[in-house]
C-alpha cells in the first residue's frame, strides 16, 4: 500500500505529478540534480539554456524559508551536461517532516535523475581541518533518529529494506577528492552527522558526535541521501566547513560567519562542481 498523504494522493503520485509539470517546461531531460545547500544556489544562475521553476509553482514541492535560499529549480547545462539544480532546500527545523524534506529526491527519481551532488554547509568536528575547507562526505551518521521511508513502503519508489554500506557512491567521491587536488583545493573526507537544529550543537554534544567517529556536524542531506539511496540513486555529498564545530575553537558559533565563510569559498565549490560534473555524467550516460 502507498503511503497516504495531506494530499490524499500517494507520495509517489505528487512526486509523478511534480516531475511531469517539472519536465512539460523544457525540452532537457537531466540526469544529475543538485542541492545546492546556503549560498551555493548562485552557481544555478550559470547554467547555460536554463529553465527557471519557483518551487511554490511545483505541485506539492516543499517552499524554504531560510534565508539565502532563493527557492527555484533550475534547469540548464553545465558545459553540455543538462542538470537540474535546487536553489536551496528545505529542512526539519523549519517544521517539515522527513517525508517532506526527501520529497524533492522523489521528484527527482521520477524525472529520470540517476545522480545526485548534495551540498551542505557544516561544522568541522575533525580538528585536522581548517574553516572553509571542502570535505567529500564518505558515510553518515543519522543522530536525528527519524527516516523519511517510515511508513507503509511504496515498491514503486524503492524496497522496504535497503543497503546504506555504500550509500555515498565511492567512484564519485573519488572523483572530487581527485578534482579537488586537481583544482589545488584544500580537500578532505569525512563522516557527516546530523542531531537535527536549528540550535548549534553543545560542546558536549560534539565531543561526543567525535567519539562515534564524525567529522562533520550539519542539518540537513541525510534524509535526502535515504530517499536517493532507497530509489536506486547514486549520491556525491560535499560539505563546506564553514566554522570549526561548537568548542572546537574558544569562540562561539555566528549565523554570520557561517554564510560570510560559505560565500568566500562559493568559488572554489563551483569549480569542483565544474569538475565533478562531466565525470559523473559519464557514469549516467
Ligand atoms: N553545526 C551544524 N550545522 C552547521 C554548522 C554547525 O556547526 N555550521 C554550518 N551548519
Amino acid at each position: 500500500m502507498a503511503a497516504k498523504r495531506k494530499s490524499g494522493s500517494s507520495e509517489f503520485a505528487r512526486a509523478e505529478r511534480a516531475a511531469k509539470f517539472i519536465l512539460s517546461k523544457t525540452k532537457l531531460r537531466p540526469r544529475i540534480g543538485l542541492v545546492l545547500g546556503s549560498g551555493l544556489g548562485a552557481f544555478a544562475d550559470e547554467f547555460s539554456g536554463a529553465t527557471r521553476i519557483d518551487y511554490k509553482k511545483i505541485p506539492h514541492f516543499p517552499v524554504s524559508t531560510a534565508i539565502g535560499h532563493a527557492g527555484k529549480l533550475v534547469i540548464g547545462k553545465v558545459g553540455d551536461v543538462a542538470v537540474a539544480g535546487m536553489q536551496g532546500r528545505v529542512h526539519f527545523y523549519e517544521g517539515y517532516s522527513m517525508q517532506d524534506v526527501a520529497f524533492p529526491m522523489r521528484v527527482f527519481g521520477r524525472m529520470g535523475i540517476r545522480a545526485v551532488i548534495l551540498t551542505n554547509a557544516a561544522g568541522g568536528i575533525n580538528t585536522g581541518y581548517k574553516q572553509g575547507c571542502l570535505v567529500v562526505i564518505r558515510d553518515h551518521i543519522n543522530l536525528f533518529g527519524a527516516n523519511p521511508c517510515i511508513g507503509p513502503n511504496d515498491e514503486r519508489l524503492g524496497p522496504r529494506f535497503f543497503d546504506m554500506t555504500t550509500a555515498y557512491h565511492k567512484p564519485y567521491g573519488n572523483a572530487a577528492v581527485e578534482e579537488g587536488k586537481r583544482l589545488g583545493l584544500n580537500i578532505y573526507e569525512g563522516t557527516y552527522c546530523i542531531i537535527g537544529g536549528p540550535s548549534y550543537e553543545t560542546a558536549a554534544e560534539i565531543r561526543a558526535m567525535r567519539a562515534l567517529g564524525a567529522d562533520l556536524a550539519g542539518m540537513s542531506t541525510i534524509p535526502e541521501v535515504i530517499a536517493a539511496r532507497h530509489m536506486g540513486i547514486k549520491v556525491l555529498g560535499i560539505s563546506c566547513v564553514t566554522n570549526m564545530a561548537a568548542g572546537v575553537l574558544d569562540q562561539p558559533i555566528n549565523h554570520q560567519e557561517v554564510l560570510e565563510t560559505g560565500e568566500r569559498v562559493k568559488g572554489q565549490f563551483v569549480a569542483l562542481l565544474r569538475a565533478v560534473i562531466p565525470r559523473m555524467a559519464k557514469d549516467v550516460a
